[in-house]
């Protein structure tokens, strides 16, 4: 995965038929998706549960981009082997999660994996800029973690202060979280260049009927790149 800046539409598998996981990602990524995102929950982290390591490892083959593997969980070290070995290219752990955030993302790195650190709306950028060099990504969620479909959250000066911090080093910054067509020129411009995508990419479509998929990707990235353009 060599790094770049180029703008990346990440959609969320959370919006799928979970009937279907592995066709609906070979649907989006035909559709142009750059990255697939998986959300894992764990019903104490957050209010909501989704799948574990064997659902990562199932989609491995179905999967050719990359595998952006979201854990909202609490703890996360005893399971960092289990989905690095799952196949996932990205593990991203929150820094909400636990007292030891340090210790998780070397073990990320340690086990092979690219490092995300998400931190929630309620969470400054405080103890950021000391991780950022342990960390291949920074996920600014935009609206509490559990469920898709939520209504965005305005964090772009969040994200404005993240994107001087981060400066040149390799580091993507990832907006989780009611990113649509409205929304992404907002953050594209504050400095984001992963934009993960549930409701607003799997709408009006399905995986026998994937053209929706990438009309909705479409309408996305050209919303983004203009802001990028213009800012
Ligand atoms: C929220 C998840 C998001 C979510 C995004 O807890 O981490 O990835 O699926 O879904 P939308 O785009 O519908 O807000
Ligand atoms: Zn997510």
């Amino acid at each position: 995965m060599p790094f770049d800046r180029s703008l990346r539409i990440a959609p969320s598998i959370l919006a799928a038929d979970f009937a279907d996981f592995g066709a609906e990602c070979r649907a989006v990524e035909a559709a142009g998706a750059d990255w697939v995102h998986i959300d894992v929950m764990d019903g104490h982290f957050v209010p909501n549960i989704t799948f574990g390591p064997a659902m990562v490892k199932a989609l491995r083959k179905h999967v050719k981009t990359v595998m952006d593997v979201h854990l909202m969980i609490a703890p996360v070290d005893p399971f960092v082997a289990a989905f690095a070995e799952a196949g996932a290219d990205i593990i991203t752990a929150h820094i909400e999660a636990g007292p030891h955030i340090h210790r998780t993302l070397q073990a990320i790195r340690g086990a092979g994996c690219k490092a995300g650190l998400a931190l929630n709306p309620g969470t400054g950028l405080d103890g950021v800029e000391g991780l950022l060099d342990l960390v291949d990504l920074v996920c600014v969620m935009t609206v509490n973690p559990g469920f898709g479909g939520q209504q965005f959250i305005d964090m772009t000066g969040k994200i404005r202060r993240l994107r001087q911090l981060v400066g040149d080093r390799p580091v993507h910054i990832e907006i989780d979280g009611g990113v649509d067509a409205t929304t992404a020129p907002l953050v594209a411009a504050a400095g984001a260049d992963v934009l993960v995508a549930g409701s607003a990419v799997f709408r009006g479509g399905s995986a026998a009927e994937p053209a929706a998929y990438a009309r909705n990707i479409a309408a996305i990235r050209a919303a983004a790149e203009q802001a990028r353009r213009a800012a």
